[in-house]
């Protein structure tokens, strides 16, 4: 009797309340399990030429090539684009090809695509050996870009030849109006070396020239988070002080730093998530709806919360390293074996409190923790909501408060916790049951395997549409947040708490939270 209530109060809430927002990409016809019919498109694009730099490294092979492809497979790469992969290694053009559909064949997630669509992906693809800080290579590359339609040159490389590789492309005559350059995090080390990068890159290009991503932004989910905002009349009266107890944030990988101990012991988790992704999340939950959706008027309401951030109190922050764990089929070293220094201060969990200092969240904390090798994956924005101002069933009903719960990864969905009578006998007590839902099961099969975050950022930068890409300013601003929080702990000459892999992360973040007499909600594959 309570399941057919739930679920048919389930099927009338959020599949009316969401579906009109799952417009994806795709030429399928979308059918909910509850038979709605979504029309996904295809938004077509002109043919390009995108060279991307550091066209055989790791980034180009797991993530850049089989977002092209996929993309390719669904229909918006026309014939005749151009994809040029640019580095040292000498392959020839049937090389490279060869190198790619290896890549496709292990990174591509076996989408499915029709026989004979893998050979008209690689035609597209060419190569040019090149010297990023010398001249070999450049004059060929100059040579097959064509004229008049949009390139982009994806700069797949470490920050330090951003500038070369900028110059080389104006100098050998590639730079048109058309021209738009992508660039990877870390997008600086600090606020000095942001702002140094902005300005190497501002040299050569107009900021609308200037893509920086944040792969966060191009998840399905995390763009939702926007449609639920700002596409339902239900939540926005809600969303502040008044009605919001508190946020948490959080973003667990069961990972451990793996082969890039190099990069991440001088980055950490608060440089290598908390600036990036973390800040992202924070934005698009705490942001005042823009005007449009569009680049400027989304990245002002953003830029809008990153300033309004306050600073953060040295108690206000728990950080922690993972220990090894043993066992044969999990065993796997400790943070400070991974990364090769016994004595590392990095941490590779951080929690910490802060507050949106402006009219709608004043009061309202926002905690927000990340961390590798906890218990489970799981990318989750739990929307706590203030207890009832005033219970009238009394005491024995309990306090009782709504929570929405988004979760961005795995198992896609929305959770709103609502309170309703015990049924039976036993007079007026009260109990909290969750309204479930599941993007995969409310979308049905084809919305089981949303398209990776690469491909939508990819096409948008051919597109020319930098709504999902991070603004000069917004970069800086997040370093300005982020540089003092480090400096502090630095001065301070603190040292992250152990913890044990597998489990929540240190003991530090449950008193960061106890202290407010709050708890974090547990972290649930
Ligand atoms: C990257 C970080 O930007 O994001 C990694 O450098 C992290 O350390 C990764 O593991 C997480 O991304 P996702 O998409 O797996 O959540």
């Amino acid at each position: 009797m309570r399941h057919r209530f739930l679920s048919a109060f389930r099927q009338a809430f959020f599949v009316g309340l969401f579906c009109g927002h799952f417009v994806g990409t795709g030429s399928t016809m979308l059918t909910t399990q509850q038979g709605q019919n979504m029309v996904s498109r295809v938004i077509p694009v002109d043919p390009f030429d995108l060279v991307i730099f550091g066209g055989t490294g790791d980034l180009a092979r797991r993530k850049i090539l089989p977002a092209l492809f996929r993309r390719f497979c669904s229909g918006q790469v026309p014939s005749g684009a151009q994809i040029i992969g640019a580095a040292r290694a000498g392959f020839s053009t049937d090389g490279y090809r060869d190198f790619v559909a290896q890549a496709i064949r292990e990174f591509s997630g076996g989408r499915a695509c029709e026989d004979g669509t893998l050979e008209g992906f690689l035609s597209c693809l060419d190569y040019v050996a090149i010297d990023a800080s010398g001249d070999q290579g450049w004059g060929d590359l100059a040579a097959r870009i064509t004229n008049d339609r949009v390139r982009a040159f994806y700069f797949s490389v470490g920050p330090r030849l951003f500038g070369d590789l900028a110059e080389r492309i104006h100098s050998y005559g590639m730079a048109s109006a058309q021209s738009r350059i992508v660039v990877e995090k870390p997008f600086g080390h600090d606020l000095d070396s942001a702002i140094a990068l902005n300005k190497t890159l501002a040299a050569h290009f107009d900021e609308g020239q200037i893509y920086r991503i944040d792969h966060y932004l191009g998840k399905e989910t995390v763009q939702n988070l926007m449609a639920v905002r700002f596409g339902n009349m239900l939540f926005e009266p809600l969303w502040n002080s008044q009605y919001v107890d508190h946020i948490q944030i959080t973003v667990a990988e069961t990972v451990g730093v793996g082969g890039r101990g190099d990069y991440y012991d001088r980055a950490g988790a608060m440089r290598d998530m908390m600036q990036n992704h973390m800040m992202q999340l924070l934005c698009l939950i705490a942001m005042e709806p823009p005007a449009k959706f569009d680049p400027d008027s989304v990245r002002d309401e953003k830029l809008k919360v990153i300033r309004a951030l306050d600073s953060v109190e040295p108690h206000h922050i728990a950080r922690g390293q993972y220990l090894a764990q043993d066992g044969d089929e999990f065993a796997h070293p400790s943070y400070r074996e991974a990364v090769g220094d016994d004595r590392s201060r990095t941490e590779s969990y951080i929690a910490l409190k802060t507050h949106v200092s402006n009219w709608r969240w004043a009061g309202t904390p926002f905690y927000l923790r990340t961390g590798k090798r906890l218990k489970a994956r799981s990318s989750v924005i739990n929307v706590m909501f203030k207890d009832a101002p005033h219970s009238i069933f009394g005491e024995e009903a309990g306090r009782h408060a709504n929570l929405l719960s988004i979760r961005l990864q795995p198992n896609e969905g929305i959770t709103l916790k609502v309170t309703i009578k015990e049924p039976g006998q036993g007079g007026m007590r009260l109990m909290d049951v969750p309204l479930d839902m599941s993007f995969a099961e409310a979308l049905g099969p084809d919305g089981e395997d949303p398209p990776d975050a690469y491909e939508r950022l990819i096409m948008d930068v051919i597109r020319g549409n930098q709504t999902l890409f991070m603004r000069g300013d917004e970069v800086e601003a997040a370093w300005a947040w982020t540089d003092p929080i480090i400096a502090g702990w630095q001065a301070r000459g603190e040292v992250p708490k152990p913890y044990d892999s597998g489990s929540a992360g240190p003991g530090d973040a449950d008193q960061l939270m106890a202290r407010d007499k709050r708890e974090w909600r547990g972290i649930n594959p």
